[in-house]
């Protein structure tokens, strides 16, 4: 997720037993290209199962990325086509692909035959109401050697308006079933009851979590749990979700510096203190905090006066 599962909050989400994790979406352009700010995104050094996201449109691009991308330890590649943002629509990548099916399936096979590692889409369910095409864009993929596909019940006009519906996602798992590609369903799984819910009422076979994840890493032990055998494991105490914010922040300044781990824990700390009491007031205070140390000492103050 962009501006989320940055390396300090993957390796978080790997430490709770998050069977995979997915970097940002990354231009590949940016990777052929050599930008070091891209190139900085796919460092997996030291970390586990980590899924590398690329967006694009030329076929030979894409490749050499995805080839970068594994020599990195990249363990699957996966190909967006569910970005609605207008800067990337506007140049036919993200979900305006979803328009191209044909083009979709050259590029699931260049990269397919670029790597050796498991090749995946992520999609969303159309481009508009009149076009939910996804069933269509998940065959092609198939066909090009994609080994599962992840639909987001949303169109992308939709964006993250309104609920996302499950439908197309089981039309999406009945159309593969012969296939031997795995369906990932996502959009509102949010809870473990969700999670069963979302494999029960498509049929698919695995389940994305995505915003309900943020700074909320427990979700995947929660949902391994009760996926497992109806086990309940409680949500974090308000103690646990503080440690875990400032292990989250000691790893942001130590893989990326003190300045930019605190520009981003701004927006961090306020989701791992979310429906907290006094949440305001501490995301208020940390959005004017220069300095790691004296984030650190306004987390410690905000644990103190919840107790
Ligand atoms: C801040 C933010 C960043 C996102 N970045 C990406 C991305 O880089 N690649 C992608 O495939 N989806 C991205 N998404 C979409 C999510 O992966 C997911 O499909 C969507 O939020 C619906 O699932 P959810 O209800 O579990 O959040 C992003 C969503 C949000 C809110």
């Amino acid at each position: 997720m962009a501006g989320v599962s940055d390396k300090p909050f993957r390796l978080i989400l790997a430490e709770f037993g998050c069977p995979l994790v997915y970097t940002e979406m990354v231009s590949a352009k940016g990777l052929v290209y050599g930008s070091r700010a891209t190139l900085k995104m796919i460092d997996l050094a030291g970390e586990g199962n980590v899924a590398v996201q690329l967006f694009g449109r030329e076929p030979e691009i894409l490749a050499r990325a995805a080839k970068t991308a594994v020599e990195r330890g990249a363990v699957l590649i996966d190909l967006n086509l569910g970005c609605p943002m207008p800067k990337v629509v506007k140049n036919g990548e993200g979900a305006a692909l979803m328009q191209e099916p044909s083009l979709v399936g050259e590029l699931v096979a260049a990269v397919a035959a670029a790597v050796a590692v498991p090749v995946t889409v992520k999609m969303r369910s159309g481009w508009d109401g009149a076009s939910r095409n996804a069933v269509q864009v998940a065959l092609v993929a198939a066909r090009a050697r994609a080994k599962a596909v992840t639909v987001h019940g949303r169109t992308a006009v939709q964006r993250y308006a309104g609920r996302a519906e499950w439908d197309t996602i089981r039309q999406v798992a009945v159309a593969l079933s012969s296939q031997g590609v795995s369906v990932i369903g996502n959009g509102d799984v949010a809870s473990p009851e969700d999670a069963s819910r979302m494999l029960a009422e498509t049929g698919c076979q695995g389940v994305m979590v995505g915003r309900a994840a943020m700074s909320n890493p427990w979700i995947f032990p929660r949902i391994s749990a009760y996926l497992r055998d109806g086990t309940w494991l409680d949500p974090p105490s308000p103690s646990e979700r503080l440690a875990v914010a400032r292990r989250h922040l000691d790893q942001a300044v130590h893989w990326e510096g003190e300045e930019r781990a605190v520009r981003q824990m701004r927006k961090v700390i306020g989701w791992y203190v979310k429906g907290l009491p006094g949440a305001a007031a501490l995301r208020q205070e940390v959005s004017q905090i220069r300095e790691a140390e004296a984030m650190r000492q306004a987390l410690h103050r905000y644990a103190t006066r919840l107790h």
